[in-house]
């Protein structure tokens, strides 16, 4: 299995809208409403506070070349620090997880973060996403001890320090880089 992630754009709007309500149960746990019409236009448009659009992307992910998405990241840079990547969202239709897609998508995400010099990357796990929480964990992760509101429910914040990239990693990563274009 092949799994590639691509940067999104406006044109992409409507497979995204597509995938959100692949994964609209995931999403009704996190924003605490249904799913609405308008989630993609939504996704591309949110940032925090202060954040340029320059720095807020979606990633697509891909399996095997098809055209449909399988999940989705949303990543800002330099929010938390300047070599901080900031990960606000990961999710995965619901037919596509527990296959390993996930933990592949995740290390291309990562050798992506450190061919472009991140540091560290952070991201929050909402209280109650217990699968959620053991995956990151299983990816590296760990908790800072920092716990933040979110609607009627709170996130724990995790972290993770990038390594010094191998020779292999490196080779990677200059594939992946022809995949993924982000300035
Ligand atoms: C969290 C999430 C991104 C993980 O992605 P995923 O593709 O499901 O993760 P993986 O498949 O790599 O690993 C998950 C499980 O599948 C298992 N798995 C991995 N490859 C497998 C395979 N080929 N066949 C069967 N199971 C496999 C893993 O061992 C793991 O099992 P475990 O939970 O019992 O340890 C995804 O489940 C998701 O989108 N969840 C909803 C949104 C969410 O919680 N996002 C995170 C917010 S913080």
């Amino acid at each position: 299995m092949k799994v590639e992630l691509r940067v999104l754009k406006k044109e992409d709007i409507h497979i995204l809208q597509a995938l959100l309500v692949r994964c609209s149960d995931y999403l009704i746990f996190q924003d605490e409403e249904p799913l609405k019409s308008t989630a993609a236009d939504d996704l591309f448009g949110s940032r925090p506070e202060g954040v340029e659009v320059k720095d807020k992307f979606l990633l697509g992910i891909f399996v095997d070349g098809q055209e449909e998405l399988v999940g989705v990241f949303e990543l800002v840079q330099g929010f938390a620090g300047p070599k901080t990547l900031s990960l606000a969202l990961m999710v995965l239709e619901i037919f596509s997880r527990g296959q390993g897609i996930g933990s592949k998508a995740y290390e291309a995400l990562e050798e992506w973060a450190i061919g472009h010099h991140f540091n560290k990357v952070r991201l929050g796990v909402l209280f109650g996403n217990v699968k959620g929480l053991k995956f990151w964990k299983c990816m590296g992760y760990s908790e800072t001890g920092e716990v933040k509101p979110h609607l009627s429910n709170k996130f724990m914040v995790l972290e993770k320090t990038l390594g010094v990239p191998s020779e292999l990693a490196l080779g990677k990563q200059t594939l992946l880089q022809r995949s993924v274009n982000i300035g």
